[in-house]
């Protein structure tokens, strides 16, 4: 079963100088237990989009589901009350928006294993970095530029729960 559904999600913002998109018809399917990387220039809409997944925003156009839920069909204590129960910084769904920025590599290192020790106990991770060795880590990465989401890539060097079990 999906966790999380997108179906052409956008995203704009009223500025003085008119309205800008910065997401545009995201599409997008996150199974239980996957580990998701988004990357992409600055600017790109990385955290946006991280927003909209966290269920802190709702200005946005499109479909959300989150597991048999529909979030953009709820009003904000619906919705926030959903993310109570399932959004988590350290120990639920795990959403992490450049965890490492200002961090020296080996602490960086370490902030990495736990992540990857919790999503083998089953923990669904997207986190939002510009480093490829952290993106290593993930099973899926998927890169934005400008609002659309441009590619969508499996990492064939993750090491699934089920193979690292034995
Ligand atoms: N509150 C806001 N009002 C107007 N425009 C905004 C707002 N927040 C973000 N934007 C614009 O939306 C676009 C995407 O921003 P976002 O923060 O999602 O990018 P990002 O990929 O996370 O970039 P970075 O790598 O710099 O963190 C940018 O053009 C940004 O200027
Ligand atoms: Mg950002």
């Amino acid at each position: 079963m999906n966790m999380i559904q997108l179906n052409n999600l956008e995203r704009s913002y009223k500025t003085p100088a008119g309205q800008t998109w910065v997401l545009r018809r995201i599409n997008l399917e996150i199974r239980e237990g996957e580990f998701i990387t988004i990357m992409g220039p600055s600017g790109a809409g990385k955290s946006s989009l991280l927003n909209v997944l966290a269920l802190l925003d709702d200005v946005w156009e499109g479909e959300y589901w989150f597991r048999e839920e529909a979030v953009h069909a709820m009003k904000r204590k619906q919705r926030s009350e959903l993310a109570k129960r399932n959004i988590g910084m350290v120990f639920q769904l795990l959403l992490a928006d450049e965890p490492t920025g200002n961090l020296h590599s080996s602490q960086a290192k370490e902030i990495m294993e736990l992540f990857q020790e919790l999503n083998q106990q089953g923990t669904t991770i997207i986190q939002v970095t510009h480093s490829d060795t952290n993106a290593a880590y993930g099973s899926r990465t998927i890169q934005l530029r400008d609002g659309w989401m441009v590619s969508d890539t499996a990492n064939p060097e993750f090491q699934p729960y089920e193979a690292v079990k034995q």
